[in-house]
This record gives C-alpha cells, structure tokens and sequence, in this order.
C-alpha cells in the first residue's frame, strides 16, 4: 500500500468557535479512523494548517473534499508527496490552537509585511517566481 501525505494552509471562512472546533474534530477523526488517516491540524490566527497521511487514494479523495469544504477558503497546497512511514501513527488528527503570545514568541517570527519582504516591490511583477512568491505571502498576510 502507497503511503501519501499532503500538507495545507488556509484561511477559517468564519471564527469557529471551541464547540464547533471540537464538534468538527470530533467527525474528522471518526473518518480518519475508518480511512486509516493520521495527521495534525493547527490553527494560528485564523488560519488552518494541516498535514495528513495515508493510503494514497483516500489522502487524494479526502484533500478533495477538504479543498470544496466551505469552512476555508484560500487553501494553498504547502507540499505533499510518498512517504515509507507515517510521522502521525497514533493520531487520527492530532490538533493545537498556537495563541497569539505563543507566535509572537516564536524565534524569528515576524508579521509579514510585503513591502520589508520585498525590498524592490516593482520586481515582483517582472520575474515569474517572485511573482509566485508575492501572491503566495499577500495570501499567508490576508
Ligand atoms: C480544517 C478542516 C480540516 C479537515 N480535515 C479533515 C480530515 O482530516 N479528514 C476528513 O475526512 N475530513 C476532514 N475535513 C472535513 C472535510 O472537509 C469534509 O467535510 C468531510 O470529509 C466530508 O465527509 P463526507 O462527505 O464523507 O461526509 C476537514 C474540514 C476542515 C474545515
């Protein structure tokens, strides 16, 4: 059996609140379960990252339905590929909200501001990566 993981971000369409955050996990990990999927969902200021792993064709039919699911929007595709074993095996969806003190005591961290990432803000329009690069953070920033 091919294992797959993928990896996403996004933007909460609305604040959940805890109830509907646990209500919410409370089915993701009963269909985890049955489907064999682990992984980790994070929500930092409004936004859901989340990485899942399992057999191929379930991390392919359940990212579909993640990706129309209208709770987000502005879903970015961070990463996803084969894995030879699982880095959630006892998770069938590990979660943690990261508070707003928590970010900002992380080394290094610092609010992305696209005029300090981009020291020439004009370049961004010439060159095809950095124009990449200029939607992906003004998205991560929105
Ligand atoms: C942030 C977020 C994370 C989700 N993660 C999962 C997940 O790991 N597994 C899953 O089956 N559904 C997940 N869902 C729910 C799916 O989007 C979808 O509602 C669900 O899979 C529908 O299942 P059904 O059509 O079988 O009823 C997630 C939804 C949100 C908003």
């Amino acid at each position: 059996m091919n294992l797959k993981y993928v990896s996403y971000m996004s933007n909460q369409a609305q604040i959940l609140k805890e109830n509907d955050i646990e209500k919410l996990l409370f089915q993701i990990r009963e269909k985890n379960k049955r489907l064999a999927i682990t992984g980790l969902l994070l929500l930092i200021q409004g936004k859901f990252i989340q990485y899942i792993e399992g057999p191929e064709d379930e991390i392919e039919k359940v990212y579909n339905k993640i990706k129309s699911d209208p709770r987000h929007n502005q879903l970015i595709l961070l990463d996803s590929g084969d894995i030879d074993e699982r880095q959630f095996k006892d998770w069938s969806m590990a979660y943690k909200k990261i508070d707003d003190q928590t970010v900002e005591d992380i080394t290094g961290y610092k609010n992305l501001e696209l005029d300090d990432l981009f020291l020439k803000p004009n370049q961004e329009k010439k060159h095809p990566v950095l124009k990449v690069l200029y939607n992906f953070t003004k998205a991560l920033a929105s």
